[in-house]
């Protein structure tokens, strides 16, 4: 699954999978089959993407509190519970996915928001994505800018080269936001999961913390720096073990 996806009902796509572990509706029988699957493998998934999805309003909250009000959602996913737009209302947001049917799910939810707009682009093509005419009519890189990368950098072997063009773009003040699967928590489970993708055509790279550290290089990572993702500035006490979570959480600023 690497470049632009076509639409294949015939195959479980993460977009979907994902939307299928949150409660959506918007997935198809092969990838209810294969979140099954990942839920027999690792009974957490469910709650890890719950979890994920608050630390992504905590993030959102964060950057506007400290006066961001353009964000770039990069491997956005259909729209759920709790998306940018909505934590955000009234800022610039554009969300990008290489997912079409995330894009039409998402351009039915913004019908009516004139402030958003999706992008249908690799997160990896950075010319394309910033070359969009949504990026270019929403979001001004000379003012700071909230580069969302969350749950996604682990569908990607090498998001380095991605990671610098976006940070060279963005203004001193902006924030990268990540949030990125890891084994870590789960040694044991590791390859069940990797093996269990890879039979649906994913190459997952789970990180670890040093590696998921070291995506921030050359920004300052914001107090509590890379944590697992209900560690990050929760604004309620933990209803679970961290490590289910799956996931590190960071935010990090451009000087
Ligand atoms: C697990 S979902 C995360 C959705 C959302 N960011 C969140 O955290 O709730 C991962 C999303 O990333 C998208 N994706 C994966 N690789 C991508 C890439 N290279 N470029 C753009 N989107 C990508 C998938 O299509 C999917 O919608």
């Amino acid at each position: 699954m690497s470049g632009l996806s076509e639409m294949d009902p015939e195959r479980p796509h993460q977009a979907r999978v994902y939307d299928y572990l949150l409660g959506g509706a918007c997935n198809f029988e092969p990838d209810r089959i294969f979140a099954e699957k990942f839920l027999a493998a690792m009974p957490h998934v469910g709650i890890a993407a719950r979890l994920n999805r608050h630390f992504l309003q905590r993030a959102v909250r964060y950057c506007l509190d400290q006066g961001i009000h353009q964000f770039l959602d990069l491997g956005s996913g259909i729209p759920t519970v709790g998306n940018v737009h909505e934590t955000a209302p009234g800022a610039h947001v554009v969300y990008v996915d290489k997912d079409p049917i995330a894009v039409a799910c998402g351009d039915v939810e913004l019908r009516d928001v004139p402030t958003a707009e999706t992008v249908h682009a690799d997160l990896c093509d950075p010319d394309a994505v910033l070359g969009s005419a949504a990026v270019r009519n929403l979001i001004d890189f000379t003012k700071p800018v909230a580069v969302l990368m969350v749950a996604v950098l682990h569908y990607i072997p090498d998001p380095h080269p991605a990671i610098t063009r976006y940070v060279a773009e963005m203004a001193p003040g902006s924030f990268l936001v990540l949030s990125h699967g890891t084994g870590d928590g789960n040694p044991d489970n590791g390859e069940d999961v990797v093996r269990l993708h890879e039979g649906a055509g994913v190459l997952p790279s789970p990180r670890t913390h040093a590696e998921v550290t070291a995506l921030c290089a050359d920004l300052h990572l914001v107090p509590p720096g890379v944590v697992w993702t209900p560690l990050w500035r929760p604004d309620s006490a933990p209803i679970t073990n961290p490590t289910d979570a799956m996931s590190y959480a960071a935010v990090a600023r451009r000087a």
